[in-house]
């Protein structure tokens, strides 16, 4: 019988309780013929089955090292992606909801950043001048197309190793599609604002004159996280006026300005390690996505740690959440009974060209 979506909505019925059972179950009968892996911004109901747990990176090097025929991916589409990449042709990348996506990474597009670059080719050479660097929260065909014109992928965690590599080969950088991360990253390089450009993907030309593009080193494109931009530098001046001995940190994903007044600025494991390695006692404000923040308090909290939220809205990745016990027990109870669902698979092509720009990314990587 195929999983029809008929299935599918007898388990959205479910309750936590009956989920949580029922995926202990599958998993016992599946045994080491599967591996979860959860992002760190997963609710808890679904983070407490990963066997691993991390950032982008650390979940791509996980799946390029898993032995398991089955990889489900308790995070967004793109990951998933990444894991069929980097895992061998037998393994099956599985995305428990499809729908989970990444709003950034739908800024920017295959057709939209092959016009940026031939718009690119009227002024400069892109292909000996600039190098394409794609954040990981990309598709697939981005990969590919950074494999194809010399270009690398790069994470939070080694935006800096990867920018440093890009301009060791070529004076410049397409940076899609996270503007934030390009210019925060290059800044704390010691790159000057003045030497940025935004690339408005809906205007000819990014919106620039030929002037404005032949003296920039880093093109950023004009993409952004919906969550990440939620916080302002005014929630870090109320709290610093409550909590003057408060630390901040925060996602590079968020603002320059928000960025410029936080105390530390890294991954979403980076994160994790200042707040883990903190003295007793230590108040933090920590800018980043809120099922992260809201489990660093409970882990932190009986060393007298307090852990805050920075923005006074709840803001969750909407599309994280979308992975739920029950998708998460619908996926397993699928693969007892034989049957794969919601598998992510690359083109074998593209794929390959997106494995050039992600083993050199891994190669650079610390
Ligand atoms: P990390 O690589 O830091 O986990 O970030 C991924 C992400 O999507 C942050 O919004
Ligand atoms: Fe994408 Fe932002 Fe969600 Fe990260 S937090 S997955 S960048 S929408």
């Amino acid at each position: 019988m195929a999983a029809t979506a008929e299935a599918l909505d007898i388990y959205s019925h479910l309750d936590d309780a009956a989920c949580e059972a029922r995926i202990l179950a599958a998993r016992e009968a599946l045994g080491e013929r599967v591996v979860i892996l959860g992002h760190h911004y997963q609710r808890e109901e679904v983070f407490r089955h990963a066997d691993f747990s991390g950032d982008s990176l650390k979940l791509s090097r996980q799946a390029a090292s898993s032995s398991a025929e089955y990889i489900v991916f308790c995070g967004v589409h793109f990951m998933a992606e990444v894991a069929d990449i980097l895992s061998r042709p037998d393994q099956v990348s599985i995305l428990p909801d499809m729908a989970a996506g990444c709003s950034m990474a739908d800024m920017a597009d295959l057709a939209r950043v092959e016009r940026a670059w031939r718009e690119l080719a009227e002024v400069l050479e892109p292909d000996e001048q600039v190098t394409p660097v794609t954040y990981i929260n990309s598709a697939a065909d981005l990969k590919a197309f950074c494999g194809r014109h010399g270009g690398i992928v790069c994470t939070s965690t080694n935006a800096r190793h990867v920018l440093e590599w890009a301009y060791g080969r070529r004076d410049k950088v397409l940076f899609f599609p996270d503007q934030h991360l390009g210019r925060n990253t290059a800044h704390a390089m010691g790159m000057p604002l003045e030497e940025m450009v935004v690339w408005d993907y809906d205007l000819p030309m990014g919106g620039l004159s030929a002037e404005q593009i032949r003296k920039a080193r880093i093109i950023l494109w004009k993409g952004f996280c919906s969550v990440h931009q939620m916080f302002r530098p005014e929630h870090i001046d109320a709290f610093k006026a409550r909590y003057p001995e408060a630390k901040v940190v925060s996602h590079p994903e968020a603002s320059f300005e928000v960025c410029q007044k936080s105390d530390y600025v890294g991954s979403t494991e980076f994160i994790i390690r200042t707040v883990r390695d903190s003295a007793p006692g230590t108040r933090w404000l920590v800018g980043t996505e809120l099922n992260l923040v809201n489990r660093l308090h409970q882990q932190y909290k009986h060393e007298g740690k307090n852990v805050h939220f920075m923005s006074p809205t709840v803001c969750m990745c909407s599309t994280m959440f979308r992975i739920d016990p029950q998708h998460l027990c619908w996926t397993l109870e699928n693969l007892v009974e034989g049957r794969v669902v919601n598998r992510i698979q690359v083109p074998a092509e593209e794929a390959a060209q997106a494995r050039l720009a992600l083993e050199r990314m891994l190669e650079v990587s610390p």
